[in-house]
């Protein structure tokens, strides 16, 4: 009788006690150090949304995923905001600020994201990687966009055009 209560209580205690692991290791993987410390995001963040001065709030598990997408998807060619492939066209703020339409506001990255187009804005560009969204909802396009928008304000070292 009292064996068996034990077991229960080992049971018990094992599942709780995994779970809480668990919990604890999934929580921290949602936030990403960098973002923390980087991207000064232990409060959330307000940035632009478009060019009205109307902003929105990003939480650093929402960079996080956003940074996390760009390290999936972009770094190859895109690695610490630079661009490899055209050097003078960085992620850079200033560079984003100098296309046509700007593209230094989340809807304005967004917009680009979905269907990139050439610097002046004149055409389409095949050499970015379009977003369409079958691969990305909204949201989540949303949360890459505010990731690089954060980046090329506060990371060092960030989208630099020289090597
Ligand atoms: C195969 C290489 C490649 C990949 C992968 C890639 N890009 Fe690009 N990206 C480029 C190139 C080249 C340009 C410049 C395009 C042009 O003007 O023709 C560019 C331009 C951009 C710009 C505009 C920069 C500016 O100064 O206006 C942004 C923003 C951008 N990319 C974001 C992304 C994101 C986000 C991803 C990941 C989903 C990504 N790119 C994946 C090559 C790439």
């Amino acid at each position: 009788m009292l064996r068996r209560l034990l077991s229960k209580v080992l049971l018990v205690l094992l599942i709780v006690g995994g779970s809480i692991t668990v919990g604890s290791s999934c929580a921290q993987a949602s936030i990403d150090a960098y973002v923390l410390r980087y991207l000064d995001a232990a409060e959330p963040v307000e940035l632009a949304i478009d060019e009205t001065q109307a902003t929105r709030l990003f939480s650093a598990a929402q960079l996080s995923e956003g940074k996390r997408l760009f390290g999936e998807s972009c770094t190859n060619c895109h690695v610490g905001g630079a661009t490899l492939p055209d050097p003078t066209q960085p992620l850079s703020l200033e560079a984003l600020q100098g296309a046509t339409p700007p593209r230094d506001t989340v809807n304005g990255l967004v917009a680009f994201l979905r269907q990139p187009m050439t610097y002046d804005g004149s055409e389409e560009t095949p050499w970015c990687r379009q977003i369409p969204e079958s691969w990305l909802s909204q949201e989540k396009v949303e949360n890459l966009a505010a990731f690089i928008l954060r980046a090329a304000q506060k990371a060092p070292g960030w989208g630099t055009s020289s090597f």
